[in-house]
């Protein structure tokens, strides 16, 4: 709701003639206790004269009892009409240099505003009057600076720190693009693999597990509560004012123990042991391996792998801006990782693959795969797995997924691309000004299974991938911090 010159004018305003003198006008302001006249002449407004006109003639030696009002007023001001914004009018004041603004109604002088009361209204309104509308869901607003990654929505390419990440997803391990993102730079050797695989032990005594695993909820608020109690497990503390190499390490280590947490909740949950991590195996393998207790194929293992690569980080989504919120208070790396994973768990962010492969299961065939689609889009849904709020084009991340679907001979990759190739057309004629194209939830979901991750785990598979984003984030934003505190427009009453 803006608010409008009629909500704060001063009806009723002092006006005298063009013919008075500055010694009547003056006394007619002092009286009503006003700083300004408004100039009528046969009911129009042709000037106003305010205290810093009185002031300016004084100055120059104009005699006040002779001079007329005419001479020192500024003639044809701003006038608005009372329905103006107060935006409007603070811009119209500031190019014209004027702290008073006659209003006009059909010509006639209705109210006068000044600057000050604009000022103070919208002060009450927004911290900057002059600032752009607010931004919602900060679309198209710019929060950081970042070296991690970038989004080219246009050119349809994801960078890693320099590198496109679909070549690292097809050329180097999950480990490799974790260093990357964490410092910049590929590893030279396998030290840093070497190094997180040694981490990999689960942080939370059995028993704390088994409650968390045994609790009616979801495998994301299970995560979350693991990952907060690890955090007080390892008493971890505020960043604020200590080293950084000690956030540094604290990062690693709970990156490191997200996949093992996962593992041991979802096999408690169903009344099975957890499996202890393989320091021998890469972080992808060991973690098909604690999910299963059985050596995954070297199919799988790509699969997985990609899948981790492609999904570790992707710019200032709502989870990665989470994280650097809640790391830009001092507060402890934990504490930081749970929000973001609370975000993630949202469906409008994490949660889209598995609804993938339920569309799969109800379209069942090929066959069916046109006029199921054709029915969806009649009825107004919307198709899971296509559209992109960046991208413009096709998510680079898909294609090279359903190239893996495909390379692995994953069960439902032919069926996929049946209702990919129908969703596609189909898209494309019921919505001819849209980019409506194949998105990474879609080929995420057939390669996820095909690596053998059940649907309940794509959510928190994703999280393990995203941690290494998120700690990445959480140390850019520990090394230049300022506190993230936006600003909102207020829309309620004034006081009276
Ligand atoms: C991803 C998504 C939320 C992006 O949304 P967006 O860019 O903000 O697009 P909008 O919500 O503005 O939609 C624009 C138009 O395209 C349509 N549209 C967008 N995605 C669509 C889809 N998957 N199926 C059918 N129509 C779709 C919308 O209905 C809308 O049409 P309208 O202008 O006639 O109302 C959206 O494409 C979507 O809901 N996709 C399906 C869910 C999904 O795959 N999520 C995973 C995301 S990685």
């Amino acid at each position: 709701m803006e608010l409008h010159l009629r909500d704060l004018m001063t009806p009723d305003p002092l006006t005298v003639a063009p013919t008075d003198t500055l010694a009547t006008a003056a006394e007619a302001m002092r009286r009503r206790d006003v700083s300004s006249a408004v100039v009528l002449r046969d009911g129009a407004v042709v000037g106003i004269l305010t205290e810093r006109d009185l002031t300016r003639a004084a100055a120059a030696g104009a005699p006040a009892a002779t001079t007329l009002v005419a001479r020192w007023m500024t003639a044809d001001p701003v006038t608005l009409p009372p329905n103006s914004e107060i935006t409007t009018a603070l811009e119209r004041m500031l190019e014209r240099n004027v702290r008073h603004l006659p209003v006009c109604a059909a010509g006639s002088l209705v109210g006068t505003v000044s600057l000050r009361q604009l000022v103070r209204a919208a002060s009450l309104r927004r911290v900057d009057p002059w600032a752009p509308g607010t931004a919602k869901g900060l679309e198209n607003v710019t929060v950081a600076e970042t070296r991690i990654s970038h989004i080219d929505a246009t050119g349809g390419r994801l960078i890693y720190a320099g590198h496109d990440a679909v070549r690292l997803a097809r050329e180097r391990s999950f480990e490799d693009v974790w260093h990357l993102l964490l410092t910049g730079e590929l590893p030279p050797d396998d030290g840093f693999a070497r190094r997180v695989a040694a981490l990999r032990g689960v942080p939370l005594d059995a028993a704390a597990l088994r409650v968390l695993a045994g609790a009616d909820g979801g495998m994301m608020s299970k995560l979350e509560s693991a990952l907060a109690a690890t955090g007080a497990a390892w008493a971890l503390t505020p960043w604020y004012e200590r080293e950084v190499s000690e956030v540094e390490e604290e990062a690693l280590r709970l990156a490191a123990v997200v996949p093992s947490l996962v593992a041991a909740l979802w096999r408690l949950g169903r009344g099975l042991e957890p499996v202890a991590p393989d320091p021998s195996l890469g972080h992808a393998a060991n973690y098909l391996w604690m999910l299963h207790g059985r050596r995954p194929t070297a199919a799988q293992v790509m699969a997985a792998e990609r899948y981790l690569v492609l999904t570790a980080e992707h710019g200032m989504n709502a989870s990665t801006f989470t994280a650097r919120v809640i790391a830009s208070t001092g507060a402890d790396a934990a504490a930081a990782l749970v929000g973001a994973a609370g975000a993630l768990s949202g469906p409008l962010h994490g949660g889209a693959p598995s609804l993938v492969l339920d569309m799969l299961d109800e379209i069942a065939t090929i066959e069916r795969a046109g006029a199921w689609i054709a029915r969806a889009i009649a009825d107004g849904r919307r198709i899971m797995g296509f559209g992109h709020r960046v991208y413009r084009t096709e998510d680079p991340r898909a294609a090279c997924l359903r190239a893996t679907a495909e390379e692995i001979d994953a069960p439902r990759a032919g069926l996929a691309r049946a209702v990919e190739r129908e969703a596609l057309a189909q898209l494309r004629a019921a919505k001819p000004d849209r980019v409506l194209a194949t998105n990474v939830e879609f080929w995420s979901a057939v390669a996820l299974e095909g690596a053998g991750i059940p649907r309940e785990l794509f959510t928190p598979t994703f999280a393990v991938a995203r941690t290494v984003g998120w700690t990445a984030h959480l140390l850019e934003q520990v090394r230049d911090n300022r506190l993230i505190r936006p600003a909102a427009s207020y829309v309620g009453p004034s006081p009276a």
